[in-house]
C-alpha cells in the first residue's frame, strides 16, 4: 500500500486545510495510507508524524490556519536537516509529500525530490506570487478580507474628509493591492511592479479634491516599503490628513472563500492522482481554469503578468 504524508509549511493560507481534506480523504479512497506530518520542515525533522483517517480532517473545511501547523525551518535547508527529514520518512516507510506552501516551501520540496522522495507541491500562499498559476491558494480570501477592510475605511474616511492609506502584505508582489484595489474601488494602488511617483499621487489627489470629492482610498503594497513613510511624505509635501492602516496578519487569517475551498479541493485530489500514478516532481497550477501540474525541471514561467493591466483598470475608473 503506497504512504503519502502531507506538510504545510511557511506562512500559513486560508484553504490550506482545504487542501489537506482533499489529500486524506482521496488519498484513503484510492487505498494509501495517508500522514500529516505537523510543523511543516522542521516538524518533519522532528519526526512528528501521524496517520490521518478521513474523520481526523472533518470540520475543517472552514477554519483558516492549518490544522498541521507550520514553519519557516532554517534547519531543512542545511543538508544535515535534510537528511534527518529524509529518515524520518524512511523510518515509517513513507515514499511520497504532498507540500503545501509558497516560494520556500517549493524550493524545500525540490531539494526533498533530489534527496529521493517523490512530492508534489500546492502553491498555498496569500502572496499569489508563484510561478505557473494564476491564482495560489489563500490569494482570493485574502484580497475579500482587504476589501472588507478597505470598505469600511472608506466609510470614516468618506465622513471625516480624510484619505486613508491601507498597507497591506504580498511580500515583493502588487497581486494583493491590484486585485483588492480594483475590487474596492481605490483611488490610488502603490506596488513594486509600478514606478511610483509621489508627484503622480498628489496630482491625482488634487484633482479629486478640485472636482469636489475630499476623501479617498490608498493601497500600498508591502513590497514598496513602509506605509506610514508613504503618509508622511503625502502629508508633508500636501498637507493632507492622512491616516494609515497597517492590516498585517489580518489578512492571513479567516475562513476561506468558495473560490479556495474548490481550488484547495481540486488541487489535493490531483495531488494525489499524480502520486499514485507514479508523476512525481511536479508543481500545481491553475491556468485559464484548468488544473496544471509542471514538472520540476521544466521553466515555469511566473502566470500572474496580468497584474499592471488592473492598475489601469483602476486608474482609468477610480475618480
Ligand atoms: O508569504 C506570506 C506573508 O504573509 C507575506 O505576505 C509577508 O511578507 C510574510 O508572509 C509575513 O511573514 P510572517 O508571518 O513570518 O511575519
Amino acid at each position: 500500500m503506497r504512504k503519502i504524508a502531507v506538510l504545510t509549511s511557511g506562512g500559513d493560507s486560508p484553504g490550506m486545510n482545504v487542501a489537506i481534506r482533499a489529500v486524506v480523504r482521496e488519498g484513503i479512497r484510492l487505498g494509501c495510507e495517508v500522514f500529516g506530518v505537523y510543523g511543516g520542515y522542521e516538524g518533519l525533522i522532528e519526526g512528528r508524524i501521524k496517520r490521518l483517517s478521513e474523520r481526523d480532517v472533518g470540520g475543517i473545511i472552514h477554519r483558516g490556519g492549518t490544522m498541521l501547523q507550520t514553519s519557516r525551518s532554517e534547519r531543512f535547508r542545511t543538508e544535515e536537516g535534510r537528511a534527518r527529514a529524509v529518515r524520518q520518512l524512511q523510518a515509517s516507510g513513507i515514499e511520497s509529500v504532498v507540500v503545501i506552501g509558497g516560494n520556500g516551501s517549493f524550493e524545500g520540496a525540490k531539494k526533498l525530490e533530489a534527496e529521493g522522495v517523490a512530492t508534489v507541491c500546492i502553491p498555498g500562499t496569500i502572496d499569489n506570487d508563484m510561478p505557473g498559476t494564476e491564482m495560489t491558494l489563500g490569494f482570493d480570501t485574502a484580497v475579500n478580507t482587504v476589501v472588507e477592510a478597505a470598505d469600511r475605511i472608506r466609510d470614516t474616511s468618506f465622513s471625516h474628509d480624510r484619505i486613508g492609506l491601507i498597507e497591506v502584505m504580498g511580500r515583493n508582489s502588487g497581486s494583493i493591492a491590484l486585485w483588492a484595489g480594483v475590487a474596492c474601488g481605490a483611488e490610488y494602488v502603490i506596488v513594486p511592479e509600478i514606478e511610483f511617483r509621489i508627484e503622480d499621487l498628489i496630482r491625482k489627489l488634487q484633482a479629486s479634491i478640485r472636482d469636489g470629492k475630499r476623501h479617498s482610498i490608498i493601497l500600498s503594497a508591502e513590497g514598496v516599503g513602509s506605509g506610514a513613510d508613504i503618509a508622511s511624505r503625502i502629508k508633508a509635501m500636501a498637507g493632507y490628513d492622512v491616516r494609515t492602516t497597517v492590516l498585517g496578519h489580518l489578512q492571513r487569517g479567516g475562513s476561506p472563500t468558495a473560490a479556495d475551498r474548490v481550488l484547495g479541493s481540486r488541487w489535493g485530489v490531483e495531488a494525489v492522482h499524480l502520486l499514485t500514478r507514479g508523476e512525481r516532481g511536479r508543481l500545481l497550477g491553475i491556468v485559464s481554469n484548468k488544473i496544471v501540474a509542471h514538472r520540476y525541471d521544466d521553466p515555469i514561467r511566473q502566470e500572474n503578468h496580468n497584474d499592471v493591466s488592473l492598475a489601469t483598470i483602476l486608474q482609468n475608473l477610480s475618480i
